[in-house]
């Protein structure tokens, strides 16, 4: 297969290599942003934040936005349904260093779109064409949208949308090709990632359902897209992404790793998490996490119901260290 791969511009922003970290809300905080990105991710994008609670200014949300510096570039997304409200908020997460600033048209929680939020805003394009364009107009750097199909089936506005994304100034869509209606079920359709393509000038990054380096760059190539974005394949799996840089740099992925230097690599994450947000908010999301690290992983299911079961940071640790060191040596036992 012979595919050249250039960097993504968003703006005057390059992006190698072309693969982008999805935003995950509740997951994709800037301790998770920093260890992920030197995978292979060009760029990281923050979970998605409200508008209005950014109007009030609360710390969490303020956490929300914050950055470690080593994972720049990064982009700051954003949700809402006010025009004025969303470059309002654009303008306070640019002054706190967002390179970019990303609209999410695509989050299909009942929470944002019972305020006509995310995905609920592609019911009515013309209002996203004003978000858009309010925010354009309020920010000095790119900005960027990410949606889905449409709310349904029966109302698919992603071309439409990305035609107007274009017109007022948007410098990258990213299209995760499901319908709102569908949340995560069926399979997100690359077929019509590739129509969008051919519909806009400006650069598209195609999202969803990227499992596999040979697979992504398949994907591109058919497809015509400027960049990938991954989710939920590279959660407990950046080697995912590390293989598919090599890919892109002509080189051969290096063989998976063996299971200890996987968990190895979730100890350093637990203890970073620790660190930076303090045991008792790092413990409940590291069970998420360490869910996502032993995927795979052979007599994974005792370990993982040991796990979730410890009330404190010192006793997972331990208890990983301990499988480590029964796993040191051993091949690889993952069969993901
Ligand atoms: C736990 C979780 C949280 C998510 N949060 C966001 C979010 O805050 N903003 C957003 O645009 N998409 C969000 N998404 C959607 C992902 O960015 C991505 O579009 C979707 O998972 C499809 O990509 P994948 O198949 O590579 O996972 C979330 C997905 C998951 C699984």
């Amino acid at each position: 297969m012979s595919l050249t791969i250039a960097p993504l511009l968003i703006g005057g922003i390059k992006v190698w290599p072309p693969i982008v970290l999805a935003p995950m809300s509740g997951v994709t905080n800037r301790t998770m942003r920093a260890l992920y990105k030197p995978f292979g991710f060009g760029l990281t994008v923050t979970e998605f934040v409200s508008s209005n609670a950014l109007e009030y200014g609360n710390r969490r949300t303020m956490e929300m936005i914050d950055q470690h510096g080593v994972e720049k570039p990064v982009s700051t997304q954003l949700w809402g349904n006010d025009p004025a409200t969303m470059a309002y908020a654009a303008k306070v997460v640019r002054e706190c260093g967002a390179d970019i600033v990303d609209i999410n048209f695509g989050c299909p929680a009942p929470k944002v779109t019972k305020t006509e939020g995310g995905s609920a805003c592609l019911r009515d394009p013309e209002r996203c064409e004003a978000i858009m364009e309010a925010v354009v107009r309020a920010v000095d750097c790119p900005v960027t949208m990410k949606m889905r199909l449409g709310w349904s089936e029966d109302r698919l506005v992603f071309v439409d949308v990305a035609r107007r994304a274009q017109r007022v100034g948007i410098a990258a869509v990213t299209l995760h090709a499901r319908t709102a209606k569908q949340f995560y079920k069926g399979s997100a359709s690359w077929e019509r990632i590739a129509e969008l393509k051919r519909a806009v000038d400006i650069p598209v990054i195609g999202n969803g359902d990227l499992a596999d380096p040979h697979d992504t760059l398949e994907r591109m190539r058919e497809s015509g897209v400027d960049a990938v974005m991954i989710g939920r394949a590279a959660l407990g799996n950046p080697w995912l992404v590390s293989g598919l840089r090599a890919l892109m740099e002509g080189r051969e992925p290096q063989p998976w790793p063996p299971a200890s230097e996987r968990l190895r690599f979730a100890v350093h994450h637990y203890e970073t998490m620790v660190t930076e947000l303090g045991e008792s908010r790092a413990v409940p999301q590291m069970r998420k996490h360490l869910g996502w690290y032993l995927k795979g992983f052979f007599a994974a299911a005792e370990l993982r119901e040991r796990l979730m079961r410890v009330e404190g940071a010192r006793e997972a640790l331990a208890i990983l260290e301990q499988t480590i060191e029964r796993l040191s040596g051993a091949p690889a036992l993952a069969v993901a």
